[in-house]
């Protein structure tokens, strides 16, 4: 693919998606894109990307953008966010919340659901702590093939033995043939739905505690803190900001400030201590 024809590719998927490609991936967008190319009747990728610049239909823009998307995810992915939520946070808002009884998750960049679904079992196994509580997880991703996975619930055997506890695993899925699928009680504790994250993020509502994990790093630095500034504006002055392993607001953004205890979160940044 030339330069050009590059340079064309990465504008589209940093104003749709807010992806930041270097040119370094001219390689891996051509064996991304060719087999999108020959379902849609293109000879090769760069014939895609030149097509890109007219009128073409939003499926052959949707699958582009999800072809050059990273999808990768797992079960208790990097555990001590899930430490984290399990130890720290919920014990927290048990009593912050003790009023109210109402708490609002979001997993910002679902992908397939492991992570909704992952702090969905742990909840159950606190279910006894909050009887009587109404908790929300809303799970969203640009992705509609993702978004549609993650709502069938249904996982290979190599998305069930990575990450995931073997007594979750008999707890939660059940075998049906080639396939492990969620209980249906779990399931219906996560409400998935395709969002992007560049667009208006208050029809959502307001959330106690956010997971956007592994999503900001394939941003630009003012896409980054715009996507956070927004985020904050969601939540409470004591809520819960938890990124992925190699990301940090630190130098990012002023919107977050590094919680007091746990690690790799984050606190709305506000004049106000929140003892954990
Ligand atoms: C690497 S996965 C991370 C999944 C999960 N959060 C984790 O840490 O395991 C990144 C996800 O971000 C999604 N994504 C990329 N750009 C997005 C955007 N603008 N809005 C919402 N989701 C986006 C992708 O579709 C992909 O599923």
């Amino acid at each position: 693919m030339s330069p050009e024809h590059f340079e064309g590719l990465s504008r589209f998927l940093l104003s749709r998606s807010g992806l930041s490609l270097t040119p370094d991936k001219t390689y891996l967008a051509e064996v991304r894109l060719n087999p999108v190319a020959k379902k849609h009747g293109y000879a090769n990728a760069e014939e895609l990307v030149v097509a890109l610049s007219g009128f073409v239909s939003e499926q052959i823009l949707n699958d582009v953008m999800e072809a050059m998307t990273t999808n990768e995810s797992f079960f208790f992915r990097d555990e001590v966010p899930f430490d984290n939520f399990r130890n720290l946070i919920l014990p927290y808002f048990h009593k912050a919340r003790a009023a109210t009884r109402r708490l609002r998750i979001w997993c910002a960049a679902c992908s397939s659901g492991q992570e909704p679904y992952s702090l969905a079992m742990i909840l159950d196994q606190m279910s006894g702590m909050f009887d009587g509580w109404l908790i929300d997880i809303v799970a969203t991703d640009i992705s509609q093939e993702m978004v549609g996975r993650a709502k069938s619930g249904e996982f290979t055997d190599f998305e069930v033995n990575r990450g995931l506890p073997a007594d979750f695993r008999r707890s939660y899925f059940r075998e049906q043939g080639a396939k492990w699928v969620i209980s249906p009680a779990l399931r219906t504790k996560v409400d998935f739905r395709v969002f992007n994250l560049l667009d208006d993020l208050t029809p959502l509502g307001r959330f106690d505690m956010v997971f956007c994990r592994n999503v900001l790093i394939y941003f630009e630095p003012d896409t980054k803190a715009k996507v956070l500034d927004r985020i904050s504006k969601l939540m409470p002055d004591d809520g819960f900001l938890s990124l992925g392993a190699a990301e940090t607001v630190v130098g990012v953004s002023d919107s977050f400030r590094l919680a007091e205890t746990g690690r790799g979160l984050y606190r709305p940044n506000v004049d106000m201590k929140c003892a954990v």
